[in-house]
């Protein structure tokens, strides 16, 4: 499935480019954001970000497809910060991670292995929602790559609210209900149809 949405994608080249200049949201209807300071010398343009499942709950495995396009090969030991702050407790708390020890697939043409090299790419990343690290409430979060020469590769951020299912008894008061869950594969479909 990945691989033919994928190639449908590819037929509308200059989404990437496109979405970067008009739009602070990247399409696919998702809490992510590009960081105020995103620009054209990221080397990856993101034109569509999914998450899946959503939204996401506590104690999930959840991933997170970023379909763009790479500018140049990405260096071996590029590497992926994640800055969170819960609850508006500043200074939050850092992760410095190797860029590909998250990333659980790529799709291009002629190279499905991480990192990426340059060209449209799908890239697929997965996270666990920890219930032992992350109790529930608000969090905001921000994502960077970069090469090991400090080059940037992307920046995101999100701002959620993590909770269980709804009729879950562990469940706090902070966030709304959570209703009704997204199809990604849905979404996509509508997405490019309405293209
Ligand atoms: C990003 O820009 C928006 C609009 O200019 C502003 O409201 C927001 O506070 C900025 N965010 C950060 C983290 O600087
Ligand atoms: C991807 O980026 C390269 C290098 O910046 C550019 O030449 C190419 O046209 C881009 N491809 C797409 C599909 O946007
Ligand atoms: C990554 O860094 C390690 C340690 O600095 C080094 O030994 C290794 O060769 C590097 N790998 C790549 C692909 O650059
Ligand atoms: C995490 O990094 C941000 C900037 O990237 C910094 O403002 C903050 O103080 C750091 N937090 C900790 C706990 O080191």
């Amino acid at each position: 499935m990945h691989l033919l949405v994928f190639w449908l994608f590819l037929c509308h080249d200059s989404l990437a480019a496109q979405a970067l200049k008009s739009r602070a949201v990247p399409p696919g209807d998702t809490p992510f954001r590009f960081c105020n300071d995103t620009k054209n010398a990221d080397i990856f343009t993101i034109g569509l970000i999914q998450l899946d499942p959503k939204p996401v709950l506590i104690d999930q495995v959840f991933h997170v497809n970023a379909y763009g396009n790479f500018s140049k090969d990405v260096p071996g030991n590029s590497t992926l910060k994640a800055h969170g702050v819960y609850e508006n407790y500043h200074p939050g708390h850092n992760f410095t991670t190797n860029f590909c020890d998250y990333v659980v697939s790529i799709d291009q043409i002629g190279n499905d292995q991480c990192p990426p090299k340059k060209g449209p790419a799908l890239v697929v990343f997965e996270g666990f929602t920890s219930p032992w690290d992350l109790p529930f409430g608000h969090y905001s979060w921000r994502f960077e790559a970069f090469t090991p020469q400090q080059e940037r590769l992307f920046c995101v951020e999100a701002d959620v609210c993590l909770d269980r299912d709804d009729d879950d008894p562990r469940n706090g008061d902070t966030c709304p209900p959570v209703k009704e869950r997204g199809s990604y594969i849905r979404e996509l479909q509508h997405f490019i149809a309405n293209r």
